[in-house]
């Protein structure tokens, strides 16, 4: 007889930089790309979830090279932060890839030498506006007024020779495959992105070496060139599964990927570059790519920085897991979003969602199942007698929620799948209500409906954990346990009646404790302050008075001679004339300011201040200038003429 070939299921994260500071928007991705591992799983199939990092690129030279440490160095404490996030989590991934992964380097150089060879990757020149110190080239478009726009300094005009790859030439095959494949970019509105964005104005060759940032993987062909990052990135999709090495056994079994799971700031190098890279490769593209929304903060993107600003909220995975348990964060990240949209992340949502559905709804049923078992039945399973009306609703939600879930997740929408669940769930409840165990029981000729009542609920909560277990990991367990079920149930376990009558229940302690959220949310804010003292400062800046005020003393000045301070590139030496007086002010604008443009310049002087020496320049003033988020200054000058020796108050 011919065996039946196992379906497949491949499914991958992106690789994260590794930034640290992670914050619960990196853990969606991932713990969505989880439940649907798991669920592929309990269907049967041989699933390869792949996550990992992204560890070259000019960013961490830099980070590791201010910090004095190797790249390396730098890199492996967040690495194994960021696997030990998964791990609280439950993350059950079957690879995790490091792009300084031997196997992935030497693959990567076999896809530049395979594009090389069939000349989708040339050389030629690469022309731009080179800033020396920064080691920066910029386009002419990125100037700001003609300087680099990240130090302000003169830049020239430089040619470097470069390898491209001819993107170009695969924006027709592109198009083709979103007409022809409607499901290869998802949601909908992403495959408009990517054709009014990009692909209608022309796509142009992609730059695919730099010569500039050495952390990275040397060329094969040149080795003065290292890869372009997002070529070395996208490229684990498949290296992972050993494309260009000895064994690609598990490259033939699994590729294409089923899904790349990505956020939509990301969707474009996966939707477009990648399967350019792919063709050019004469690979198969990928089946899915599905751009998810982000979680907001204040409305902007959950961030490293926006982390910081909105003080009040807890994002740290590491800390929230602690306090509420893994589930917890999983459930509210697999629900709360509308999938492919994105969600505002508060803590006040995260405890409202913890206590109305995991506490309330299903801790709640289970614990007074098994408690009413355990009254009246003296923890045995009573037997399921004859139906009555009420029961047929329960049973027959029960026995189609998998149906339901099933299709959910087949469009990958884990808040749907998990509503159907919890529909039943909320039956459940309703079915307690209904049937008024408590009075049943004071009737003895009622015995055997009780028992029908209390067996019903039983197999509902078996069900229901057994369709939870993609999604929680540790909460289905413990109710399969209390019900003296197999931890390892299954989807071929879900038939109405699959609970044996004289099985020993268990009473289940709450398992998702209420929470007092007024409480909490105050015991988080002090958290999160505590974590962040320098901010509380920045963020809330003492009151003064009037009187207070009055203590500066600011006059108008005009500046009449102007000069750099030798040995620094930040300082100017400015002589000021203050009404009948000059000054002489040192300050630290020399990135922002020549000093002939300083020169005849009406500016504000804080005139009271200590005269100090700053480079051995004496400074009898300071020069009120405008700072902008990004650091650049601008003088604060008065609107109208004014005379030198002016009050400002
Ligand atoms: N290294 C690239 C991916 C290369 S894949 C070949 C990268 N890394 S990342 O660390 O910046 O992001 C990793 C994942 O986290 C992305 O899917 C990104 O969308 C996701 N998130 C980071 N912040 C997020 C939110 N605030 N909300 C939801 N997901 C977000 O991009």
């Amino acid at each position: 007889m011919q065996s039946m070939k196992k379906k497949t299921y491949y499914i991958t994260t992106p690789i994260y930089y590794p930034s640290g500071n992670w914050h619960i928007g990196h853990c969606y991705t991932t713990v969505i790309c989880d439940a649907l591992a798991r669920f592929h799983k309990m269907l049967g199939e041989e699933v390869f979830f792949l996550t990992g990092t992204d560890e070259h690129g000019q960013k961490i030279e830099k980070e590791a090279k201010s910090r004095g440490v190797t790249p390396m160095q730098f890199i492996d404490p967040l690495v194994a932060e960021l696997k030990d996030m998964w791990r609280l989590l439950d993350v059950s991934y079957d690879r995790f890839i490091r792009t300084t992964d031997k196997d992935h380097v030497e693959a990567v150089q076999k896809i530049y030498q395979r594009l090389y060879d069939s000349g989708d990757i040339y050389k030629a020149e690469y022309s731009g506006w080179y800033c020396t110190p920064c080691e920066s080239m910029w386009t002419e478009a990125q100037l700001k007024g003609g300087k680099c726009p990240d130090c302000g300094r003169e830049v020239t005009l430089q040619k470097e020779e470069s390898y491209f790859f001819r993107l170009s030439k695969y924006a027709p095959r592109i198009l083709k495959l979103y007409e022809d494949n409607p499901e290869f970019l998802q949601p909908k509105s992403r495959i408009n992105e990517m054709v009014n964005n990009f692909l209608k104005p022309g796509l142009n060759d992609l730059c695919v070496s730099r010569t500039t940032v050495k952390w990275g993987v040397p060329l094969p062909f040149d080795k003065n060139h290292y890869a372009y990052v997002w070529i070395d990135a996208l490229s684990n999709y498949i290296t992972a599964l050993g494309y260009a090495s000895k064994d690609d056994s598990l490259y033939k079994k699994f590729w294409p990927a089923d899904l790349h799971m990505v956020g939509k700031e990301i969707v474009r190098f996966h939707a477009i570059i990648w399967p350019a890279i792919l063709m050019a490769l004469g690979e198969p593209v990928p089946k899915r790519v599905y751009g998810h929304g982000w979680l907001l903060i204040g409305g902007d993107k959950l961030s490293k920085s926006k982390q910081d600003a909105v003080k009040c909220e807890l994002t740290d995975p590491y800390e929230l897991v602690k306090r509420y348990g893994a589930d917890a964060v999983r459930y509210f990240l697999l629900r709360e979003i509308p999938f492919g949209s994105d969600g505002e992340y508060t803590n006040e949502k995260l405890l409202t969602r913890i206590n109305a559905d995991l506490a309330n709804d299903l801790g709640n049923l289970v614990s007074r199942t098994t408690a009413m078992i355990g009254q009246y039945f003296g923890g045995t399973l009573p037997k399921r007698g004859k139906a009555e009306g009420v029961d047929a609703e329960l049973v027959s939600m029960a026995e189609g929620a998998f149906e339901k879930v099933k299709s959910a997740m087949e469009r990958l929408n884990a808040p749907e799948a998990l509503a159907e669940i919890f529909a039943v769930v909320s039956r459940a409840n309703k079915y307690i209500d209904e049937t008024t165990p408590w009075i049943l029981a004071k009737d003895e000729s009622k015995k055997a409906r009780l028992g029908t009542v209390l067996y019903n609920l039983a197999e509902t909560v078996r069900i229901s954990a057994i369709l939870l277990k993609p999604f929680l990991t540790v909460a289905p367990k413990a109710i399969l346990k209390s019900l003296g079920c197999s931890e390892d149930a299954g989807f071929d376990s879900l038939a109405f009646g699959g609970l044996k009558a004289g099985t020993k229940i268990e009473k289940l302690p709450p398992i998702f404790p209420r929470i007092d959220i007024q409480k909490e949310l105050a015991a988080v804010a002090e958290l999160v302050k505590s974590k962040h003292p320098e901010k509380k400062e920045e963020n809330k800046v003492e009151e003064i008075t009037i009187d207070d005020f009055a203590k500066i003393e600011l006059k108008v000045g005009e500046v009449i001679a102007c000069e750099r301070v030798e040995k620094s590139d930040k300082l100017l030496h400015e002589t000021v004339k203050i009404g009948n007086e000059t000054r002489s002010v040192v300050s630290g604008i020399a990135k922002y300011y020549t000093p002939e443009e300083m020169i005849g310049k009406k500016v504000v002087v804080v005139t009271n201040l200590k005269p100090v020496k700053l480079r051995g320049v004496l400074s009898e003033g300071m020069i009120l200038c405008a700072e902008d988020k990004e650091g650049n200054l601008a003088l604060v000058t008065p609107e109208k003429a004014m005379e030198s020796g002016g009050q400002v108050r």
